[in-house]
This record gives structure tokens, sequence and C-alpha cells, in this order.
């Protein structure tokens, strides 16, 4: 497009809304020449001024003006030169008696700490489940082997045994996006929110960012009266609670501990008593479960030490000579592999959240779709845009003590990502499957190879045992229903579900 034309249309454009929008809003637009904005603005009706203008007021324009004079990822490069190391404050997966000793000794701790309430569970379930290649939230997707329960099903349902077996109240911080945010508050509604007392739930919007034309710098627009926006990543996480005041409403209850996690890995164990134990051991302000990396191309983040302070480097930003390096016994060198399983005390997030540039923004090329001059929606067929993001483990760099847990990915990592292949809904099922049988069998199940079996109403650190007539020996596929004996007993009852 003809800049002086350009020019010329802003300027009409923000006459024309001169007595709708507040001064320093024209002023911002004009300041940053984004008067594209408003191209459309004397057709709009009213209802859609409004929403623009609400848009725009909304809009964080330093926020703008940086994209304008960076143009550039926030974040710092990572160097050949960085001296890159293993994080040092690491506790590797319990092999030897004494290690598996003081394990059990940290989980009593954990399980004192659950005990005194002081902890809530953050899910973050923002992200669109594009590579799944469904349009509902990921957190609603079909995962149960056997009962085909949902992914927030799934979670819920550990929070829910978790403040049975503790008798406490749990608040259950669910962070959504524009995109998500409704269908998830009718599905939690639909589902009688799983069990969970409503009071306990916080259902909250991550903000989002604007998608920018990668040419020429401008704003997007996804419709006349639409500003193209995105979730602002995961990294939105402490200004969304901050926003929502959920940090007074933790506060006010007293909670200090958060343990967080990501809504597509139906493995993880909520609220492990263990790695609590060790996060307050550690005087941790943040600590994070890693799986062992297993290929160097594994897609997973991977957390490092970078002179002293713990980073994570996302895959995508891995270099190869990096992510390839081998140790003397010939296993990978760096091999932290991110969960996306962390604890983070209240305070630090607090502390992010009042100092929005200590995370950096990510940018990313994208395919946007996007309203031309003439008002034309138009499907790109490359990419087009710079979308930008934030993530929340890059606050990792800033913590006072981050602690690195090791875990086994068949005990606690098996995450939801695409249709078909790796880490598609077969393998994360099989992987259900799999960890199930293994518990079946430590409490004395026979489980045939190949039987599907699931369980139901269960938290991971509950002690099982059966009710009468349940069967020892399965062959066919069992869904297992657990009855908790008493509040605040560790021990659930199983009966096969007919
Ligand atoms: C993510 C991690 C990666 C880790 C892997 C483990 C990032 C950038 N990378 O990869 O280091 O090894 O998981 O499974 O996170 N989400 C939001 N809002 C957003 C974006 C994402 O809530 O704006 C949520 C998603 O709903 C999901 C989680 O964050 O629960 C992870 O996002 P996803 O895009 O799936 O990350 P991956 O690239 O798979």
């Amino acid at each position: 497009m003809n800049s002086a034309v350009t020019h010329e249309s802003t300027e009409l454009n923000l006459v024309s809304a001169d007595h709708e929008l507040s001064a320093a809003l024209l002023d911002h637009i004009q300041q940053l020449n984004q008067g594209e904005v408003l191209r459309f603005w004397e057709r709009l009706s009213t209802g859609d001024r409004e929403h623009l203008s609400h848009q725009l007021a909304q809009l964080d324009w330093d926020f703008v003006e940086s994209h304008a004079t960076e143009h550039a990822p926030a974040e710092a490069q990572l160097s050949v030169d960085s001296h890159v190391t293993p994080p040092s404050r690491s506790i590797r997966w319990p092999e030897s008696t004494a290690e598996r000793h003081s394990w059990f000794e940290a989980a009593e701790e954990g399980r004192d700490f659950l005990q005194s309430g002081h902890i809530a569970v953050v899910v973050v379930a923002g992200g669109m489940a594009t590579r799944l290649g469904t349009s509902q939230p990921k957190g609603m997707f079909p995962i149960g082997p056997i009962s085909g329960r949902s992914l927030f099903h799934l979670l819920a349902e550990q929070v829910l045994a978790l403040s049975q077996r503790y008798e406490i109240e749990i608040p259950y911080l669910v962070m959504t996006s524009e995109a998500t945010h409704a269908a998830t508050e009718q599905w939690f509604e639909q589902q009688h929110w799983f069990g969970l007392d409503p009071k306990n739930v916080f259902l909250f919007q991550q903000g989002t960012a604007p998608a920018f034309d990668s040419t020429t710098g401008k704003l997007l627009m996804s419709t006349e009266s639409s500003l193209a926006l995105n979730p602002d990543g995961h990294g939105g996480l402490p200004f969304a609670m901050s926003r929502a005041g959920l940090f007074k409403e933790l506060q006010h209850r007293g909670i200090e501990t958060l343990f967080y996690h990501q809504v597509d890995n139906p493995l993880v164990h909520i609220c492990d008593p263990a790695f609590i134990g060790l996060h307050l051991r550690h005087a941790a302000e943040v600590s994070v479960k890693f799986v062992s990396k297993q290929t160097p191309d594994e897609r997973v983040g991977l957390l490092v030490e970078i002179d002293g302070r713990t980073r994570m480097i996302e895959y995508s930003d891995l270099p190869e000579s990096l992510g390839a390096l081998k140790d003397r016994d010939g296993k990978l060198q760096l091999r932290a592999g991110n969960t996306g399983i962390h604890l983070f005390q209240r305070t630090f997030l607090e502390r992010i959240a009042s100092q929005p540039a200590s995370l950096p923004w990510h940018t990313v090329h994208k395919k946007v779709p996007y309203v031309d001059a003439e008002g034309t929606l138009i499907q790109p067929e490359s990419e087009n845009a710079l979308k930008y993001e934030r993530f929340i483990f890059d606050s990792f760099s800033i913590a006072k003590s981050v602690l690195a847990v090791e875990t086994l990915r068949e005990v606690e990592f098996a995450p939801l990502k695409n249709a078909e292949g790796e880490c598609s809904a077969d393998e994360v099922k099989q992987a259900i499957i799999a960890a199930t049988a293994t518990r079946l069998r430590s409490a004395g199940v026979t489980v045939t190879e190949g039987t599907a079996v699931e369980i139901a109403n269960v938290a991971p650190d509950d002690a099982l045992t059966f009710e009468a007539g349940c069967p020892r020996r399965i062959d066919q596929p069992a869904l297992f229903h657990g009855t908790r004996r008493a509040a605040g007993f560790p021990f659930v009852r199983l009966q096969v579900q007919k």
C-alpha cells in the first residue's frame, strides 16, 4: 500500500473518530502511525464502534511502541559462547535405598503441608488445540481410555480426591483465554464442576497480544471492528491472576504455594507430596519436574543453567549442536526435559505480576487471517504476521532459588499434542492404561498384558484397597471406581464399574 494514501486515510478516520475516542488514545494511534485500525470507523454500527474502542483502550500502547522500535524478539538469543550446563540444584529419581528413604521422608513433609491447606492448584488451559485439529478447548478432549472422560474431568477429580483425603479446601485456578473461556465455563457447569465446590473453582482469562503485519509493522484487524488478537502465552498467568484479584483471594485463604500444570497431561500427579516436600526442604521459590530427554530433537523445553541462572531453552530455540552434546556415558549432556509441572511460591508470582518487564516477549511468524483495506477477509497462504507471547518459565531466571526434580515419563508425563503419531490421543490412552496397570499390579491385581484398565475417583497418592467381590484378575477392559472409606482417609476402596 502507498504510504501517502495510508497517511491521508489515517487522518480522515482520526477526525471522524475524534468525538468518540479519548484524546490520549487518538494520540497513541497517531504517534505510532497505526491509524488503519480506524479505517472502517465511519461505517461501523454504534455497537461495533464501542467494541473497537474498548479493544483499543485495553491495548498496551507501550507494547505496540516497543514492537515498532525493536521489531525483534526481546529475549536474549542464546549465543554459542554461553556457558550452558545442567541445572545444579537437581534431584534425580530415587534409585538407591538412601535416595528412596529421603523421598519417602519428603513425601511425609509434603503430606503435612497438604494437610495444613496452604496450597492451590493452577492449570493453564488457554492454548488453542490447533495441532489436535479441534476447535474446542483441549481440556474437553475425551481421553479416558474406557470412560471417555475429558482431560478436565481426569484432572479435576484429582483435586476433588485430594480435598477429600486431606479435608481441605483447594482453590482450583483454571486459566482460560478469550478463545476457550465460554466453552470451558459451560463444560464445567454442564459437568457439575466435576463434584468440586464451585466456590473453590476460579475460571479466569489470560490476556491477549495483538498481531502485526510482519512487513509493515501495522496492527492487523480480524474484522472491520476487531483487532487480530491472540492469547499472550502462559506467561500471561501472573498478570491475569492479578487482574482477576486472585492474589488477594489466595492470600486471604492463607495459600503459600501453587501447584502448576498444563491441561494436556492426564498423568500429572497433582500435588505430589514428595515434590512438595523437596520444594519445601530446599526453600525453593520455584520447582520444576523434568523427564530425561530421549533424543536431541524431542519437542520438549530444556532446563539448563546459563552463567549460573536457571533457564528454559524452548525446543524451537535449541541450537542443534547444544542439544546433541553427550556426556561420558553417552547420554545427552543436557537432558532435563520440561514437563510443564511446577511449584511456585505465591509471593514469587506476585513479584512477577508487579514487574511486567521481567518476562520477555517471544515472537513467532504465523499465518494470521486479516481484513485488507477494502474490508475483505484474507486467508494468507504463507506467514504474514508476527505474533507475540510470553512463557512462564522465563521467570525462572529471576527466582531466588529453583529446584529441578526428576520424574519418569511412564509415571507422570504423557501430553496430548497431536492428532496422529507421537503424543496423539491413542498414545496418551495407552500411557494411562500402562500407568494404571502398574498401579493395580502393585496393589495385588493381575492385569493381563494388553488389557485396558482405568481408575476413576482416586488421587495418585491414595492407597488402594478392594470392595468385597472386586475381581483381582483382569483380562477384559475394566473401569475401577474408588470410594473413600471416610473423609480424611488415605485408603480408597475399588470396585469394577459394571
Ligand atoms: C510445552 C512447553 C515445553 C514442554 C512441553 C511439555 C511451552 C512454550 N513449551 O510445549 O517446554 O516441554 O509443553 O508438554 O510451553 N497455554 C495457555 N495459554 C497460551 C499458550 C499455551 O494456557 O497462550 C497452555 C496450553 O493450554 C497448554 C500449555 O500452555 O496447557 C502448553 O502449551 P503448548 O502450546 O501445548 O506447548 P508445547 O509447544 O506443546
